[in-house]
């Protein structure tokens, strides 16, 4: 039963923060896996130069010991070490640069046709959610708030101040336009899972695109100091297939259009 558990927490996408952990959360946009891609690059070269200069100290800490050498040499120059020296440092922040330059500006890349466009609205403290391809009219469109569930009233399974009552439903393989601002004082769209941190800044639209690659339900915290509630209106994105989000904008529409 122990191994079963351990199996299936081991292979089960970590799509929150957990006890303990050390490393990201599990990508769900191809942006998320290239900026995991994009660490473990930049960790070779860190495990390769720490490598090397620990191996320098303690070879010139053992070598140079006034016990092992008591009259030093008096050598203060050497060309060749010094080109090799200046070069090669040179030449790491390329191989760094190079490949962070290209996932910079993909991620910037502004997706020219999306299917769907999501407006993400903060205020202190809870978020509004408009899904402005519905509106038909002014009176008929898809608004909600967002706001999280209080320390003391969360479900069982419900994970502690990141669950909100009303979820930002999206389709999953489908491209996305998240456009992010805020109502009064600057606050941020963050989700780890979908690689994405948005500032959202009152009188300023601000846009991504997503595109997220399997169902499931991400959680994300506002990332921007925002005044004493700042740590309470998390986000919550639950990817369903295209045809269960068909559905439930359907379902939320209905009642809406009865009022109206
Ligand atoms: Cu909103 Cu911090």
């Amino acid at each position: 039963m122990i191994v079963l558990e351990w199996l299936f927490l081991t292979i089960a996408p970590c799509d929150a923060a957990e006890p303990w952990q050390l490393g990201s959360q599990d990508a769900a946009t191809p942006m998320m896996q290239g900026i995991i891609d994009l660490h473990h690059d930049i960790f070779f070269f860190l495990i390769l130069i720490l490598v090397f200069v620990s191996w320098i100290l303690v070879r010139a800490l053992w070598h140079f010991h006034y016990k092992k050498n008591p009259i030093p040499q008096r050598i203060v120059h050497g060309t060749t070490i010094e080109i090799l020296r200046t070069i090669f440092p040179s030449i790491i922040p390329m191989f760094i640069a190079i490949p962070s330059f290209a996932l910079l500006y993909s991620m910037d890349e502004v997706v020219v046709d999306p299917a769907i466009t999501i407006k993400a609205i903060g205020h202190q403290w809870y978020r509004t959610y408009e899904y402005s391809d519905y509106n038909s009219s002014d009176e008929q469109s898809l608004t909600f708030d967002s706001y999280t569930i209080p320390e003391d009233d969360p479900e069982l399974g419900q994970s502690r101040l990141l669950e909100v009552d009303n979820r930002v439903v999206v389709p999953a393989k489908t491209h996305l336009r998240i456009i992010v601002t805020s109502a009064d004082v600057p606050h941020s769209w963050a989700v780890p899972s979908l690689g994405v941190k948005c500032d959202a800044v009152p009188g300023r639209l601000n846009q991504t695109s997503i595109s997220v690659q399997r169902e499931g339900v991400y959680y994300g915290q506002c990332s921007e100091i925002c005044g004493t509630n700042h740590a309470f209106m998390p986000i919550v994105v639950e990817a369903v297939s295209r045809k269960d989000y068909g559905s439930r904008v359907f379902n939320q529409l209905i009642p809406q259009t009865g009022e109206a």
